[in-house]
């Protein structure tokens, strides 16, 4: 048996050997620099640089002239969102005060005119403007000399007659009593004036303070003559 083990060793290992050679064969013909010209033609083009470094080439996509456009475009932009947001904002504001403006109603309560025609020497005559009343004396030559015989720095409020009219015979002052603002009566108190019951002023022929706790002369309004005999006040 011996004998033959060893035959068998030997048959195995001859045909091995034969299997084997051919492989080794074309593994060392296949790493041969003349099989290797002959098959590779493919040149790499990211030899020496790896691919994710490597930046696209974007320059067909670019503007001729990129300067000079991409800032047309942009000073384009900015002029129409600048026109586009000055006129918003101009209307915005013109809206707003528009509704802060007084309405027609009002500015025709603004001025009131009184035809003085109808007003005769030594009368009085109450009219309502803005809310309050204004009282319009229309004084005699006797009322006017004793208003401006008064001695001003005996006044608790110093005001010349002269200061407080603009035509002599004409007074016009707003009939709210300078103390709490009560409406004075007229042709009554001490001076021949003015009158306020509520805490007891007397104003004289001028409308200035005399008596009693107002601190103040009666106001006298916004007023003007435009025409002979016609009156404008505000
Ligand atoms: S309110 Fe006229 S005196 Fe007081």
């Amino acid at each position: 048996m011996a004998p033959l083990a060893t035959a068998s060793r030997t048959l195995v290992a001859r045909t091995s050997s034969t299997l084997l050679r051919p492989a080794v064969s074309a593994r060392a013909i296949s790493t041969s620099p003349a099989l290797r010209d002959a098959s590779s033609t493919f040149e790499n083009p990211f030899k020496g640089e790896r691919k994710s470094e490597k930046v696209p080439d974007f320059s067909k996509y670019m503007a001729r002239n990129p300067s000079s456009v991409n800032q047309v475009f942009s000073y384009f932009m900015v002029g129409a969102m600048g026109a586009i947001s000055a006129a918003g904002a101009k209307s915005t504001i013109q809206e707003f005060l528009k509704n802060m403006s007084a309405s027609a109603d009002v500015l025709a309560m603004a001025k009131v005119e009184v035809d003085l025609s109808s007003i005769p020497e030594g009368k009085n005559v109450i009219i309502k403007w803005r809310g309050k009343p204004v009282f319009i004396r229309h004084r005699t030559a006797a009322e006017i000399e004793e208003a401006n015989k008064v001695n001003i720095q005996s006044l608790r409020d110093p005001q010349a007659d002269s200061d407080r009219v603009k035509k002599p015979e004409w007074l016009v002052m707003l009939g709210v009593c300078t103390h709490l603002g009560c409406v004075p009566i007229g042709e009554a108190g001490d001076f021949g004036g003015w009158f306020c019951p509520c805490h007891g002023s007397h104003y004289d022929i001028s409308g200035r303070i005399r008596k009693g706790p107002a601190p103040l002369n009666l106001e006298i309004p916004a007023y003007d003559f435009p025409e002979e005999n016609k009156l404008v006040i505000g």
